[in-house]
């Protein structure tokens, strides 16, 4: 497929992304990329009723998903889990004949607030990230779609300086619009 052809949807989950500086950050950066929609879901549905056929039109649209969002006790924030339940259907994302997802990409993109070191056997968390983001990064099999390199930005409680952050944010659109 041609590279221009390609589009990127961001399922952006931030319940309050007015507060937010890591995630806040990382969408701003993307303002103006090519063939890049931002679907901030907090935004759309502050009452948490999901428009599934809008939903589902979005995903149909375009070539790869990103659900970008902040670790929330080691999970997503509650949005985008009632975002997921509601609109990855079966008979639609999976299941005998469901086809509508097959082929797209799936980047998981989070921020956690404890710094990397804390998510080893060893540190406070006692799991690694790859273990914590596992059941995120599953629903990839059997809707049938291809896994990206997950995206952590990690010690958005502290010790992540702005220089820091800003080359998150740039690598971040680079990884979004690159091929
Ligand atoms: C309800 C709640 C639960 C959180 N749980 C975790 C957690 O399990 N692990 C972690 O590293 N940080 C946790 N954090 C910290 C957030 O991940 C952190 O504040 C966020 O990634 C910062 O991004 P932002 O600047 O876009 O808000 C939690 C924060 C909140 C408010």
């Amino acid at each position: 497929m041609p590279r221009q052809s390609r589009k990127t949807l961001v399922v952006l989950a931030h319940p309050r992304l007015s507060e937010s500086r890591v995630n806040a950050a990382l969408a701003n950066g993307l303002h103006g990329a090519e063939g890049l929609t931002v679907n901030d879901l907090y935004a759309r549905y502050p009452d948490f009723r999901v428009d599934v056929p809008r939903e589902q039109r979005l995903l149909l649209d375009h070539d790869t998903v990103v659900l970008q969002f902040p670790i929330y006790w080691y999970s997503m924030p509650a949005l985008l889990k009632e975002w997921m339940d509601a609109v990855l259907t079966r008979g639609w994302a999976y299941g005998p004949g469901s086809t509508a997802l097959h082929g797209k990409t799936l980047r998981i993109a989070v921020s956690t607030g404890s710094v990397a070191e804390a998510y080893r056997p060893d540190g406070t968390h006692r799991h690694t990230m790859a273990e914590m983001l596992r059941p995120m990064e599953a629903w990839a099999n059997p809707t049938g779609m291809t896994l990206a390199e997950t995206l952590v930005v990690h010690g958005a409680g502290r010790g992540l300086d702005d220089d820091a952050l800003a080359l998150h944010a740039k690598r971040y659109r680079e990884a979004l619009t690159a091929g």
